[in-house]
């Protein structure tokens, strides 16, 4: 049982990588997916527990940036037995702010968005308590 915690801006390949690689073998939990309830991240949590209280894998797709973003993903993950590991999305804004213009409807985000991530994003680190990490680059993933 594993916890994949993606972390990379939007745009960066996230969803897509989870659908060509993972969608047959890990649950997905992402607040995209939980756009309308009134507490995402308690939401989230609990989706989180629940899969790994059934022993399932999961991905975790959301642009995770900061270090206390991921902190509470890794402490549950970890109380459940699970290990970590984080898939860092290094992807050149440049090139996210190129798909992002890409995407059709309710995908797009406003490019200040991918501005303000750009500023907050902390690359993981093995001190976070993941087990592993890896690198997803410009050119892998994807369709
Ligand atoms: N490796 C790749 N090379 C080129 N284009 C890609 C690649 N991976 C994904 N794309 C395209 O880039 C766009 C953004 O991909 P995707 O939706 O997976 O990003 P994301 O990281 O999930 O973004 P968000 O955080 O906003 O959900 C999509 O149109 C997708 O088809
Ligand atoms: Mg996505």
């Amino acid at each position: 049982m594993e916890v994949l915690v993606f972390v990379g801006l939007q745009g960066a390949g996230k969803s897509t990588f989870h659908r060509e690689r993972f969608a047959a073998t890990h649950v997905l939990v992402s607040k995209d997916l939980l756009r309308n309830n009134r507490r995402p991240q308690r939401r989230q949590m609990r989706l989180l527990d629940e899969a790994l209280l059934g022993g399932r894998s999961v991905v975790v797709d959301n642009t995770n940036p900061t270090v206390e973003d991921r902190a509470a993903i890794i402490r549950l993950a970890r109380e459940r037995g699970a290990s970590v590991v984080g898939y860092f999305f290094d992807v050149p804004i440049a090139e996210c702010l190129r798909r992002n213009a890409g995407r059709a409807g309710r995908g797009r985000v406003p490019d200040a968005a991918l501005f303000i991530t750009a500023r907050r994003l902390q690359r993981p680190t093995l001190d976070e308590g993941f087990d592993r990490l890896e690198r997803v680059g410009f050119d892998e993933g994807g369709r």
